[in-house]
């Protein structure tokens, strides 16, 4: 059963529950208090205005009393009774005579009443008490008197008591009328902004679902209310982009892959193809002297030996790729760890004229947490690379060097050709090479550097690149800087 049914039928029985157990009430209350409910009058306090006897009652009342005492034969007459009329209808009021157990007067709004329910003869009684007189129930004054025949004369000054019946008759309808409008319109209006408060936003997570399963993962949806149905919009939205983050990665992944073994067996290819016309060359005899021939040999050797770097930088970058490669993180003084490298490298570097400049404040701290083989990887990669596309005859390197209390920073910068603008936002990508290097025969394969970066990742640090053309390349490391507390850090 759907929500939207349910909450209809619920709602249905939020209208009919009600109105039914209201009728059986209603009906009971009825039976319990038919012809009952008069008697409420007698739970009201005396002060109530119901039993409060008002100074025109006692006047009324007084000059009845005084005429049966000073002249009882005008009192019964027919005129002087009829010009009472006006009187008792102020006071709200009927009169009823009963002389000899006979009705011998009564006002026209007493017919109900039998001669025989009203009170004996001698029981005088004031407005006070409420006397139930066949189906009625009358508030009333009663005065008893002898004519001079004997006859027993009672006049009884009465008032209808009845008002709970009264109200009840006349208001019951409109108030029954008015429940039930006020029930259904509240059931109506809570039934529609529940349903719609409830319906709209799953209709929403239905929609959004359906992009997704279909593949589109751009569609977004906001939760308007933080209720339960909110939260679960919140949930999915936060699924959906979770799962388009992962979508983007895993097709990332995939161009990736794709990309990297259309380059291996490109890069490959290459080298292979000029040993085998090498060797066919040697075969063929076209190499026909000793030279040639040296020549030849010389370059499949050269040939084999870029593959051999090239395979092995596959087979590094591959296995960081993969997280597989562990890393032995020591505490160095990355100054005395720079001054020795570079001592390794004077030799080489002296050798193709390269003036090599190490700066650096020496009271500072230079402490990291580093790999020494493969940090040194990262100088090597660097470094080959300035050597590599140098182009300049006067060759310069400028390692400057300085920490701050968070981290050491290390900048590597040559006189070489500098790398175009446009090639800069790539340049750590595996297998970028800018084009001016792809036509040059400096050789390889565009792994150098994203080797580099991998590295320095795995160190929590940064590297980034700064080149003008013509002018130069600056390489910035950034690592985490490890000194000690109680070290001063200038
Ligand atoms: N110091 C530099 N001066 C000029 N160009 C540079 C310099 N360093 C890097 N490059 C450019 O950046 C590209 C990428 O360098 P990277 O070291 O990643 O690859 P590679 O040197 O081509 O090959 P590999 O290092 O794998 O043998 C290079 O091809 C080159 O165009
Ligand atoms: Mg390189």
């Amino acid at each position: 059963m759907s929500i939207k049914l349910r909450l209809i039928l619920s709602n249905i029985a939020m209208i009919t529950v009600p109105i039914i157990l209201f009728m059986i009430t209603s009906f009971l209350l009825m039976i319990v208090f038919l012809g009952d409910i008069r008697e409420m009058a007698n739970f009201l306090p005396e002060s109530h205005n119901y039993h409060k006897t008002k100074q025109e009652d006692t006047l009324f009342f007084l000059e009845l009393k005084e005429k049966s005492a000073v002249n009882p034969i005008e009192l019964l007459s027919k005129e002087y009774l009829e010009s009472l009329n006006s009187g008792l209808s102020s006071i709200d009021s009927g009169l009823m005579i009963r002389k000899n157990d006979e009705i011998f007067y009564r006002t026209d709004d007493l017919e109900k009443v039998r001669a025989e329910e009203l009170p004996v003869f001698g029981t005088e009684r004031s407005f006070r008490s409420l006397e139930e007189i066949g189906e009625q129930t009358f508030a009333m004054k009663q005065h008893d008197f002898y004519l001079q025949d004997g006859s027993e004369v009672s006049l009884f000054l009465m008032r209808d008591a009845s008002p709970w019946n009264q109200f009840v008759r006349t208001f019951f309808p409109i108030l029954f009328g008015l429940c039930l409008l006020i029930l259904i319109a509240t059931n109506g209006l809570l039934a529609y902004f529940v349903s719609k408060s409830i319906i709209t936003p799953i209709n929403q997570l239905k929609k959004a679902a359906h992009f997704i399963k279909t593949g589109d993962l751009e569609h977004s949806i906001t939760a308007v209310r933080n209720d339960e149905i909110g939260q679960l919009t919140q949930a999915f939205e936060e699924m959906r982009l979770q799962l388009k983050q992962s979508h983007e990665i895993q097709k990332q992944y995939e161009d990736n892959r794709k990309e990297l073994i259309a380059h291996i067996s490109h890069d490959l290819k290459t080298p292979i193809t000029s040993i085998k016309g090498y060797i066919e060359g040697i075969r063929d005899g076209i190499a026909d002297t000793p030279e040639k021939r040296t020549r030849y040999i010389q370059t499949i050797y050269t040939k084999a030996v870029d593959m051999d770097h090239l395979i092995d930088e596959l087979f590094l970058f591959s296995k960081l790729d993969l997280g597989k490669i562990p890393f032995e993180f020591e505490r160095i003084d990355i100054k005395d760890y720079l001054t020795d490298y570079f001592e390794e490298l004077s030799f080489d570097l002296r050798k193709q004229n390269v003036d090599l400049h190490f700066q650096f404040a020496p009271q500072g701290h230079y402490y990291v947490s580093a790999d020494r083989e493969k940090f040194k990887r990262v100088l090597a990669n660097i470094i080959n690379n300035s050597l590599k596309y140098m182009d300049k005859d006067k060759k310069e390197l400028i390692i400057t060097m300085h920490s701050t209390d968070k981290n050491v920073e290390i900048s590597i910068a040559d006189n070489g050709p500098g790398i175009p603008e446009e090639s800069i936002p790539f340049i750590f990508n595996q297998f970028y090479r800018a084009e001016q290097s792809r036509n040059k025969l400096t050789g390889g394969s565009g792994l150098g550097l994203s080797i580099a970066k991998m590295i320095i990742e795995e160190h929590n640090g940064l590297i980034k690149l700064e080149s003008t053309l013509n002018v130069g390349t600056k390489i910035t490391i950034c690592l985490p800087n490890d000194t000690c507390a109680g070290e001063t850090v200038l």
